[in-house]
């Protein structure tokens, strides 16, 4: 966000023009004049981060003319209109037209500062609003938040971008903080219903009775259902496993009644469902009963975001990641990790993945900038074991690596359940490297059979 607070002024007297420019300027705004309005116009567009100061009576086009142009340019410029006295129909006109606000001549520099600092504060908001929304529905942007460069993630990427083009409603699962909701948002940026914006709803922040009454609708409450508002969009459904029987049964009316009517051709059902659950399951009991038939029809393509413990090498490169950006907001450098820190990372369980991984990088830089930064610590405050065999810093690098390898296959077969094939996958090995490699490091794939995980 810009911090300096632009402000356009449009006087054809040139007295009052510098004035309030000079005196703008001294409260800290960064004025640019015109002696016509048509000036300002091949000027101002909808990328202009300021506030508009003009004159309601000017030779040519006046103060309204400029307004409506303006208007049609972009409604969300703060447009104040400097008025004489008399000029109280047009001032109203202006403001049901779509002024900011008017301001009497002649009136005190201080109360123009302080219209124009509300002005432009209004304008920062609409700004930061559309910077949000292109972000929201630029899908390489999305993209490029799911960091990450592991078989796992990047498989993830390449189901995001098949299923955001294929037809059929999507299930995201995962575990906390996997980043279920950031794909979530991925999917719907990347589809051809990118353009609108997707409605989201979390089905356990609310009571049965309520979210009934969002999803379809309220006599009572004149508000438009969310099912109405998502046409031609995306309904996000969030803790999709909370939605309650009633609305159940609703859903899959109407998901039902927009086939029969695609079939004959009317194609009414005009949005996708994304449902976002940690465990929603066929057969799943709590927190109520999810009919089977539904889950079906919302499962018809599943994306599933992996646990962060079987994405190896990316838990140092997320973490790297986050304390640089920590370091930058906390205004210090980012330590270097060191390989015992390193190998604890990596072997920690993560049970709140991504979002815990954050934390902690935040609580390192917190660290850092104390002078006591020891990232062993902050895992065990974490609750995770940290193995005690100290990593001997003066070893060579050759030794830190080769451990550190050793424990990438350890974890990579133990995950596979000692399957070679998925292991060489994973690791991108070909198979007689990682043969070698795992005799070099004495480990047997018969060791790792029964402990496969489901
Ligand atoms: N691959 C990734 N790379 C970098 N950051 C990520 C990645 N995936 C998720 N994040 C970040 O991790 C945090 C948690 O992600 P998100 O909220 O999407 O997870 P979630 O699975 O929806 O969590 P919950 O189960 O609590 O709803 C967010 O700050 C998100 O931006
Ligand atoms: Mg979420």
């Amino acid at each position: 966000m810009s911090t300096t607070q632009k402000v356009a002024i449009i006087d054809d007297e040139a007295d009052l023009r510098d004035s309030v420019a000079l005196y703008l300027k001294l409260s800290d705004f960064v004025p640019v004049t015109f002696e016509t309005a048509d000036a300002a116009l091949r000027f101002l567009t909808p990328e202009f981060d300021g506030v508009i100061i003009s004159d309601i009576r000017m030779p040519g086009t006046d103060g309204m003319a400029l307004l409506r142009r303006l208007q049609s340019i972009d409604p969300g410029l703060p447009v104040i209109l400097m008025t004489g006295h008399g000029d109280v129909p047009m001032a109203v006109e202006a403001m049901r037209i779509g002024a900011f606000d008017f301001i009497e001549k002649p009136f005190e520099p201080d109360q123009l500062t302080e219209l124009c600092q509300k002005a432009s504060e209004a304008r920062g908001k609409v700004m930061e609003t559309r910077a949000l929304r292109r972000e929201l529905s630029d899908g390489s942007v999305l993209m490029r938040r799911l960091m990450g460069d592991s078989p796992a993630i990047r498989r993830l990427r390449e189901t995001i971008l098949d299923a955001a083009q294929a037809d059929g409603h999507v299930l995201v699962r995962g575990e906390t903080g996997t980043g279920k909701s950031l794909v979530a948002r991925a999917l719907h940026a990347c589809g051809p219903k990118a353009s609108k914006l997707m409605v989201t709803v979390n089905c356990a922040s609310m009571s049965p009775e309520k979210l009934e009454a969002a999803l379809f609708g309220d006599p009572d409450s004149g508000e438009k259902p969310l099912v109405e508002q998502a046409e031609g969009s995306t309904l996000c459904l969030e803790a999709v496993e909370a939605l309650p029987p009633s609305a159940q049964v609703r859903l899959l009316d109407l998901l039902s009644a927009g086939e029969v009517d695609d079939a004959v051709g009317t194609g009414t059902s005009s949005f996708r469902i994304i449902s976002v659950s940690g465990t929603l399951a066929p057969g799943q009991t709590q927190p109520y009963p999810f009919r089977e038939d539904l889950y079906y029809r919302l499962n018809s393509l599943t994306v599933e975001t992996p646990p962060l413990r079987t994405r190896g090498e990316d838990i140092l490169a997320l973490f790297a990641h986050f304390m640089v950006e920590f370091a930058d907001e906390y205004g210090c450098d980012a330590p270097a990790i060191n390989a015992a820190d390193a190998a604890n990372l990596v072997q920690a369980p993560w049970p709140g993945n991504i979002r815990q991984l954050i934390n902690l990088a935040e609580r390192a830089i917190l660290q850092t900038r104390r002078g006591d930064l020891n990232i062993s610590a902050l895992l065990i405050d974490d609750g995770f074991q940290v193995p005690s065999i100290p990593l001997d810093s003066e070893k060579p690098l050759k030794e830190h690596v080769d451990a550190f390898e050793r424990m990438l296959i350890d974890h990579s077969l133990r995950r596979n359940g000692g399957s070679v094939v998925n292991v060489m996958n994973e690791l991108a090995l070909p198979r007689r490297t990682l043969n070698e490699k795992m005799a070099k490091y004495g480990l047997s794939r018969q060791d790792y059979l029964a402990t496969q995980q489901s």
